[in-house]
């Protein structure tokens, strides 16, 4: 049987974690596909870096797009980052020339999410982002597959690590803001531009994705009610745990009679409850719907091996040949969420 071939731009902390894992597990990945999984080329903004991992074997493309647009590429993984840009110019070529693409970029779909969807349902390619929500918890995946016969009615959760690292050590460890945000970039949490972490517009661009695929809207970043962590102080976070709660960067999406309720924002949750006793880098997702009632998928947010392993479920899942919807439902039904959504004072 014909290999998949991966192009991969971008080799980060999530890009060297995909090339581990197709080099590591080659043979069981065979297996389970069907078939093999092959790296044929490699991007990335300077070609002499030591990455530690050897890339000898795999061809490189200074250009991103140039890699998009290779014949001897099937999948183009883009793990560049950024709204615009260098990952959005390839990951279009990409879909123009009719690939795959895999993606674990929350800001380009939260932003692009609508025209990206079209183009690809439009060349019948698959557009797949399971490692841009919630690392490598298996959230789109849920919403997308084995909660496809509900209707939901709330979706929320915790959607940034860097975030809940960084209140669960000024809580546990009595640390300054400014130290456990240093701790938090040791551990490889953080975006290029931290703002967007401590700011709440990651876990807002996560927040829209997962609306887009719960409620069939189209994604909508400026329909998220944003506010981010930076003023929280060691005095109201001693003050919530005197009264028997803890603060949570807490993202919810629902509908309610007035519309589509998106909001990312510091709340007060019960020390007692799970989202209260989530700790660390790592994420909570609650899903509702009207007949599976809740689940509550937790697991880490972020780091090499959980968002390397979600890349490559959905890699896994085109070389078995799965195609979907890149919201669930064909592009052109998805509704207005800046219509649908209305603001509460
Ligand atoms: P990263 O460590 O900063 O790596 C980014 C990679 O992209 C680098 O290899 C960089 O090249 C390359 N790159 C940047 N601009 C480029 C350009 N113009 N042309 C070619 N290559 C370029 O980022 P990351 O943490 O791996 O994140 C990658 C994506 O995954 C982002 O969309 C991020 O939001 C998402 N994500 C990350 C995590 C996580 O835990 N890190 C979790 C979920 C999702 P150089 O190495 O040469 O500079
Ligand atoms: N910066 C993000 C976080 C990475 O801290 O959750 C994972 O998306």
């Amino acid at each position: 049987t014909s290999p998949l071939r991966l192009g991969i731009a971008g080799l980060g902390t999530v890009g060297v974690g995909v090339v581990r894992i197709v080099r590591q597990q080659a043979k069981m990945l065979t297996t389970r596909a069907g078939r093999p999984i092959e790296i044929v080329a490699v991007s990335a903004r300077t070609r002499d870096k030591d990455r530690g991992v050897n890339l000898s074997h795999y061809d490189w493309e200074d250009d991103p797009v140039a890699l998009a647009k290779r014949d001897d590429v099937d999948v183009f993984v883009e793990l560049m980052g950024g709204s615009d840009g260098p990952a959005k110019a390839a990951t279009e070529a990409a879909l123009a020339a009719g690939k795959d693409v895999v993606t674990a970029n929350k800001a380009m779909l939260a932003h692009h999410g609508q025209a990206l969807a079209e183009l690809a349902e439009s060349k019948g390619c698959n557009l797949r982002y399971e490692a841009a929500v919630a690392g490598g918890i298996p959230v789109i995946k849920a919403l997308m597959e084995g909660l496809a016969g509900n209707e939901m009615t709330r979706v929320m959760g915790v959607m940034n690590g860097t975030c809940n690292y960084i209140l669960t050590r000024m809580q546990n460890a009595g640390l300054t803001y400014e130290e456990a945000f240093a701790e938090a970039d040791g551990l490889g949490y953080l975006e290029a531009d931290p703002n967007l972490d401590v700011g709440g517009i990651d876990a807002g661009h996560k927040l829209a994705i997962l609306s887009a695929l719960a409620f069939g809207t189209r994604t909508n970043f400026d329909a998220v009610e944003l506010e981010g962590i930076g003023a929280i102080t060691i005095d109201d976070i001693t003050q919530a745990a005197d009264m028997g709660y803890r603060i949570k960067l807490l993202g919810v999406a629902q509908m309610t009679g007035r519309g589509l309720e998106q909001r990312m924002s510091p709340c007060l949750v019960p020390a007692s409850s799970p989202l209260g006793q989530l700790e660390g880098g790592t994420n909570m997702v609650v899903l509702e719907g009207d007949a599976v009632e809740q689940i509550v998928l937790r697991g880490p947010g972020a780091g090499e091996g959980p968002t390397a392993s979600a890349v490559m479920g959905d890699v896994m899942d085109i070389a078995r040949g799965l195609r979907l919807p890149v919201f669930g439902q064909p592009a052109e039904t998805l509704a207005d969420a800046r219509a649908a959504n209305s603001t509460v004072p």
